[in-house]
Order: structure tokens, then sequence, then C-alpha cells
């Protein structure tokens, strides 16, 4: 009696969760992890801004549609949902093709771009030293690219309760932005995400008063009003380029970059989340951020997935079949 309960009770949660499952392609391509890891580590050794690129291409996948590959398909109209203002400085879109073109060639029809797309996000999050977690895949890609379903994404400039209310619509928690946020930890931003917070915040001429003084002139040194906005600088500001709890140390101290990053310590809820990562006794009864952050990003690789025989498998990523 009791294991055939367990047994229904996994079956349930393997349907709450769409129907991924880890090592998915164990029988029909065994090497698709391998393949796909070894494609990211060759891009990640010529250029430092890999691991980051393809770490935000996840997100951004699974937040309009579903993880579904549908910000990869580039049909070169100006509808294509990845020319949408908020996938602004998406890219590593190269990498996923190229990762697609190697296990087509032995795998065909087999792996999906959703997955490959997952599977570079964990991947870049292990090359830069963060924790290494097990992706459900199954994924299947989507058969609609449309910028007006990116018009929700979420912006720097939304108020924590929108960032709230966008993640929820999403079944994602409170923690959830909290840890997801904490991506943040490794890459770069573009000064022009910057201009407002230092130069006009909130419409009101001036520069947003959460910025730790210390910080907001170095911030203005490396952004000046009216100069390069595309000069880019860390987001997580001394680490820019490690996983670490660095960058919720420094949304604690007004060291943070973006102002959605800020915006976390300005509510209780996601304050208390923040800081729960911080308390006394946190190395030994605490919760743990790496393994917190990893379940968060299985969380988010969940969302809106298509399976089973759902969408198609593409054969090119960038388009259709
Ligand atoms: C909470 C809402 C979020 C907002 C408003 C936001 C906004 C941004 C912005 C403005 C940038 C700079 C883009 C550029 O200049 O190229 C950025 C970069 C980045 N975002 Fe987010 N983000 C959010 C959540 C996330 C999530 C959930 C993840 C992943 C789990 C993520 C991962 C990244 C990464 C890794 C970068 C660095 C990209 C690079 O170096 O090219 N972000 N984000
Ligand atoms: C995109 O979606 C919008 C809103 O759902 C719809 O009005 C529009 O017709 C769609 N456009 C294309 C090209 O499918």
């Amino acid at each position: 009696m009791v294991p055939l309960l367990i047994l229904i009770f996994s079956c349930l949660i393997g349907v709450s969760q769409g129907q991924l499952r880890v090592s998915f392609y164990a029988n029909s391509c065994p090497n698709a992890e391998t393949i796909v890891r070894r494609v990211v580590s060759e891009a990640a050794a010529s250029d430092e801004n890999t691991a980051p690129v393809l770490l935000r291409l996840h997100f951004h996948d699974c937040f309009v549609q579903g993880c579904d590959g549908s910000i990869l398909i580039n049909n070169g109209l100006e509808s294509d949902e990845r020319l949408a203002f908020g996938h602004q400085g998406v890219r590593g879109f190269d990498i996923i093709d190229r990762a697609k073109t190697q296990l087509e060639a032995v795998c065909p029809g087999t792996v999906s771009c959703a997955d490959i797309v997952a599977l570079a996000a964990r991947d870049a999050v292990v090359l830069t030293n963060g924790p290494l977690y097990e992706v459900p895949t199954g994924r299947r890609d989507g058969v609609v690219s449309n910028i007006s379903l990116a018009d929700n994404m979420p912006d720097i400039t939304d108020s924590i309760d929108i960032l709230k209310a966008k993640f929820s619509e999403k079944g994602l928690s409170e923690k959830d932005l909290v840890l997801l946020s904490a991506a943040h930890t490794i890459g770069t931003t573009a000064c022009f995400f910057m201009t407002d917070r230092l130069y006009n915040f909130n419409a009101g001429g001036g520069s947003d008063t959460s910025i730790n003084p210390e910080f907001l002139p170095e911030l203005k040194a490396t952004c000046p009003q009216n100069g390069d906005a595309n000069a880019r600088l860390p987001i997580d500001r001394g680490s820019g380029q490690t996983f670490d709890n660095q960058i919720l140390q420094n949304i604690r101290s007004g060291f943070a970059v973006l102002q959605s990053d800020a915006s976390l310590y300005e509510d209780a809820a996601t304050k208390n989340v923040v800081d729960s990562y911080f308390e006394l006794f946190n190395p030994f009864l605490g919760p743990s951020f790496e393994a917190d952050f990893a379940s968060a990003m299985v969380k988010m690789g969940e969302t809106g997935v298509l399976t089973g025989s759902e969408g198609q498998i593409r054969r090119v990523c960038s388009s259709f079949n």
C-alpha cells in the first residue's frame, strides 16, 4: 500500500513538472549533454562573456511562452520575438546553433533547442564555479515567435511589486525572484541600463538614493552622462566573473548595479530572503545559496514547457521545421 501511494505521488509530481525528466536523452542521444557541455566550454575559452550570455538566454527564453526556444527564431521578420525591447542585448544564439549542428550530426531530430538552452545555462553556471545541478529535459520546441508576446518581460524600472507579480505569473515565488536575480553574480550590463538610475531616477533628474554614496561616483565615472551607452560594467561589483553570493552582499550594502536588484532590498519579504543567506550560523544551519539557486533554476526551466507530442524538435534552432 505504501509503495503504491509513493508511486502515485511521484507520478503526480511528474505531471506537475510537465513531464520533464533527468537524462531524458539517455537512450535516444546518450552524448547529448556531453556535446552541449563541450561546445559551451569551447565558446567560453575564447570569450569570457559566454557563461553570462547563456545563463541570461535561458531566462529570456522561459519568460516568453515558456522555455520553448521561441527566442531563438530568426525569420528575418520585424515580428520576430528576439527583436523585442525586453530582450535587448540577449546573445548566444550562435553557440546554441553550433551545439545543435553537432547534435543533429549524431542524433538527428532528437534534442530540442529549448533543452540545449537549458543545459547550456547549467554548464555556464558550472564553468563560473557555481553549483552543478541536474537539468530535467524533454522540452519540445515552440512553433510561435511573436514580438508582442515579449511585452511583459521584467524590466529594470519595474517596482518590486511588479517584479513579484511577473514572477508569480510564471509560478515563481518571492524567494525564486531573489535567487534568480542572483544570476547577476556573473556578467555585465551596458551603461544604457544605468542612465536613468544615475541621472534621472524616477524622472526626477537625480540619482537613486539607495546607491551607496561610496559607489555612486564610481558608477558615474564608468557611465558618464551622455557617455557611451554601450560601455559595459560588471553587474556584481568586484566579482563579476565568479558565481558566488557576493551579489547578495552587494545588494545588502547599496552596491547593487541594476535598479531591479537594488529593489530586492526595499521589500520586507525579498529582503528577508537576501538576509537569510547571511545569518550568523548560516554556514552550519542556514539555507544554502547555491543549492537554492539550483532549485530555482530547475523550477524556472519548467515554465510553460511543451512536452510529449506538443510543438516540434527543430532541425535548425533559428527556424521552424
Ligand atoms: C528580475 C528581473 C530581471 C531584470 C530586470 C534583468 C535585467 C538585466 C539587464 C538590464 C541586464 C544587462 C543586459 C545587457 O546590458 O546586456 C541583465 C544581464 C544579465 N541577466 Fe538579468 N534581469 C533579470 C533577471 C534575470 C534572471 C532571472 C536571470 C537568470 C536566471 C538573469 C541573468 C542575467 C545575466 C547572466 C546577465 C549578464 C549578461 C551578460 O553579461 O551579457 N537575469 N539583466
Ligand atoms: C502576435 O500576438 C498578438 C497578441 O496576441 C496578435 O494580436 C498578433 O496578431 C500576433 N502577430 C503575429 C505575427 O502572429
